[in-house]
């Protein structure tokens, strides 16, 4: 080949390149809304299904009109205005960023392996006739590869569990990944939170290996122990004082008068 001819194959091939390039760059640029107008429905759809209101069928938008979205403090369990901080509007993960809106756990607090925590997250509030039907509550944690999102859907009582589901995950099908099973899942509805009787408000639910009977038991998924053992921290960090406590302890006090 003459040295004209290579030059003009070059620049053929550097024109290609940057058109292909330009045109990936525009799809992903041009996608980005719809992506995200995907992830959010998959939320909704997410939190829908944890308090047994979507069985895969129906509007999403439409059924979501029942839930009433609001901001808390998780400090102190205390509704923000939203003036302060519009929840349609609010990044509960992205405030993880900001020293202002996040702070870091110590190792003796980060159980279900944060590293740091959002001072403000998002609650989901179902109501029936004027009064609190089911409260749905994001939750997060470590499990063995990856961190687990999901939510559980608590009933008025604020302790028995309607139903918990996950979203998000980087654990192995079929192992780990079982916490997406609709049937394991199905095996948290009707157990206890808390336990009443406890002095000390803290979560009594726990994963077991064998078949959990007892009110506050879930059965675990064989193979999965170690992710199991991060959905079980998870639980009792989000469910503990550092977690959502303090907004269900409000919360009760305010529903018993
Ligand atoms: C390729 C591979 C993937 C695995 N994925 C998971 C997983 O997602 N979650 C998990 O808990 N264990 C997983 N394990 C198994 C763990 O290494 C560990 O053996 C298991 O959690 C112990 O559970 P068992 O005591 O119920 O057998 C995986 C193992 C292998 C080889």
């Amino acid at each position: 080949m003459d040295k004209e001819t290579s030059v003009g194959a070059f620049r053929a091939v550097m024109v290609l390149a940057l058109i292909c390039s330009v045109l990936v760059a525009g799809a992903a640029v041009g996608l980005r809304p719809r992506q995200e107008a995907n992830r959010k429905l998959d939320r909704k759809k997410n939190i829908l299904r944890a308090a047994g209101l979507y069985q895969g069928k129906g509007d999403v938008e439409e059924l979501f009109q029942q839930v009433e979205t609001k901001v808390i403090r998780l400090a102190d369990g205390s509704f923000v205005p939203p003036e302060q901080i519009d929840p349609a509007e609010f990044d509960q993960l992205g405030s993880l960023q900001s020293k202002e809106t996040s702070r870091k756990l110590s190792k003796e607090e980060d159980t279900a392996g944060l590293n740091r925590q959002e001072k403000y997250s998002l609650v989901y509030l179902v109501k029936k006739d004027g009064q609190l039907d089911k409260v749905i509550l994001p939750i997060r944690g470590k499990g063995l590869w990856s961190t687990l999102y999901g939510y559980l859907a608590l009933s008025a009582d604020l302790s028995t569990i309607i139903g918990i589901t996950f979203y998000e995950h980087g654990e192995t099908p079929g192992l780990g990944g079982e916490i997406e099973n609709p049937d394991w899942q199905a095996g948290w509805q009707g157990k206890q939170l808390y336990d009443s009787n406890a002095p000390n408000g803290q979560p009594a639910i726990q994963i077991v290996k064998s078949q959990g009977k007892g009110p506050h038991q879930v059965d675990g998924v064989s193979g999965a122990t170690l992710t199991m053992k991060g959905v079980n921290n998870l639980m009792h960090f989000w469910f503990g004082e550092h977690g959502f406590g303090p907004f269900l302890e409000r919360f009760r006090g305010v529903s018993k008068k």
